[in-house]
């Protein structure tokens, strides 16, 4: 059998990298080698770039309506719906997430595009009453020029179409880099992009390292704005790479993000929500819930329910239905999850289900890691202030809602929190009094198109879904009209 090998697409057409050289992707459930993807550098992305602004400037995109744009939004999601378990499978081959949870994410993912196609129909600059009765003042949205967007592995389709939709609203172009472990989807996408009718350079797609396509297209000077999705380390040297050409940025950073339970909750569903919250894609969610504050009269009895119910998930291939938890996504990303795992442990943290690596027939093949529920656990240990990306959660005990605010607030980061009462006005000082981009209360991780979602603090700046996205990728130009002349 030859392997599937994957080209760069830069200006429409599909293209071998400058360099020549290729990388493998793998099967993290068995290790198997998937295809070969071009290794784009910091050449490709320079003509990536050159496309995307020719394309920006002058290119058949430069004259589609908003009508145009809405349609092509519309054909795209179309095709996804149509390609869909293609889509879910692929993802679930390249990083490990069940198929049960990519099929899911194709079908919001197609809901999402047809957000952003009626975005694309409703962009409204403003008529501004100044103090000079001769002055017709207004302000157009402009689309801000060539969009570049870094990606990460850990739901490579998700954040490709959440990068892509507003700049197709919007007008813009793009120059994607995927992230080198989860690089099919995103290609896939861009096939689909092209067989809607979109026209050449607006969507190109540069695979590679962060190290030198990431990097080239951090620092481009032709490059109007980066979106990008990641740790807070890459983010920071996101940041400086900008500073050349002092691009907009978008950061989504992840977290350590917090979910409190309190003793008058309903129980039972927060229990099995905080299952959810923790361990979805093997815990290699941004805004995964992995500090669990229990007040402490049901800490005990709290913690072992969730560890009760960590321990019936069915671990194995993604590919199969019955599964609840795959891999992680590689070799590298287990050892990190094992080295904080190993800390937890020697700094005193006890572990009530999972707790190390699995082995053993099919598991020694893949990275295999189980649901961890740690007791024992301190706020100061390196597990529970440091995003893990795996599947270990640390129950942590509380007294008071005023205690366990300052201690969900002491962290750097600030994406997500869940609140678990029934007590009306404490949901509601709660979801004041936590610093979080997003605060769910009796539920937890909830997306919807039109909510937006991001950051405070280390978490990044920027919000993705809802009208705001789509305004990220405009710039506001005020025209001042003397009706005296
Ligand atoms: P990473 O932040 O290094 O990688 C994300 C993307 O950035 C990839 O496309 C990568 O190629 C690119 N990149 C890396 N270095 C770059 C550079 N200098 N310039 C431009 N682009 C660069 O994350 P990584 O190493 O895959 O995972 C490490 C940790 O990051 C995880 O354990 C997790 O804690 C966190 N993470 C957070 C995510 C989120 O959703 N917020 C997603 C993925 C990882
Ligand atoms: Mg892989």
């Amino acid at each position: 059998m030859t392997l599937r090998e994957e080209k760069l697409l830069i200006d429409g057409q599909w293209t071998a990298s400058a360099s020549g050289e290729t990388f493998e992707t793998r099967n993290p459930a068995t290790g198997d080698v998937l295809a070969r993807i071009a290794r784009g550098g910091a050449e490709d992305i320079d003509r990536a770039v050159a496309a995307a602004r020719r394309a920006f400037e002058s290119g058949p995109w430069s004259r589609f309506t908003p009508a145009d744009r809405q349609a092509l939004l519309l054909r795209l999601a179309d095709l996804l719906e149509r390609d869909a378990e293609d889509f879910a499978r692929t993802d679930t081959l390249e990083m490990g997430s069940p198929i049960r949870h990519t099929r899911g994410s194709v079908a919001m993912l197609v809901d999402l595009l047809r957000y952003f196609a009626g975005i694309a129909r409703a962009i409204e600059g403003t008529t501004n009453t100044t103090s000079d009765p001769a002055l017709f003042a207004c302000t157009v949205k402009e689309p801000i020029g060539v969009c570049g967007a870094i990606i990460p592995w850990n739901g490579p389709l998700w954040a490709s179409v959440l990068k892509l939709g507003p700049v197709l609203a919007s007008g813009c172009t793009l120059v994607l880099k995927p992230a080198e472990d989860a690089s099919l989807t995103p290609l896939m996408l861009a096939r689909l992009a092209l067989e809607a009718g979109l026209p050449d350079g607006v969507f190109n797609v540069v695979t590679g390292f962060g190290a030198d396509a990431g990097a080239a297209l951090a620092a481009h000077p032709g490059v109007d704005k980066i979106a990008f999705t990641g740790s807070e380390v890459t983010g920071r040297r996101i940041v400086e790479a900008s500073a050349g050409n002092l691009k907009r940025l978008s950061l989504e950073l992840g977290g350590k993000s917090p979910n409190v339970v309190f003793a008058d909750a309903d129980l039972e569903k927060a229990a099995a929500m905080a299952v959810v919250a923790a361990f979805a894609n093997s815990g290699q969610v941004c805004s995964a819930g992995t500090r669990l504050f229990v007040e402490r009269s049901v800490h005990r009895e709290f913690a072992a329910e969730v560890a009760r119910i960590a321990a019936t998930l069915k671990i194995g291939d993604g590919l199969d239905p019955q599964t609840d938890l795959g891999p992680l996504v590689s070799a590298r990303q287990l050892d990190r999850v094992c080295g904080h795992m190993d800390d937890a442990l020697g700094a005193g943290a006890q572990a009530i289900s999972g707790g190390g690596r699995l082995t053993g027939g099919a598991f020694d093949a893949g990275f295999f890691f189980p649901p961890t529920v740690l007791i024992e656990a301190q706020d100061d240990m390196r597990a529970v202030r440091e995003e893990i990306f795996g599947p270990i959660v640390a129950t942590l005990p509380f007294d008071s809602e005023e205690e366990v605010v300052a201690r969900a607030n002491a962290t750097q980061f600030g994406l997500g929190a869940g609140v678990w009462t029934r007590d009306l006005g404490r949901a509601h000082r709660m979801s004041r009094a936590i610093k979080a981009g997003s605060v769910w209360i009796n539920c937890y991780n909830r997306i919807d198109p039109a909510m937006p979602s991001g950051g405070v603090k280390a978490s990044g700046y920027g919000r993705e879904y809802g009208r705001q996205h789509v305004e990220e990728h405009f710039q506001t130009k005020s025209i001042w009209i003397d009706t005296s002349v």
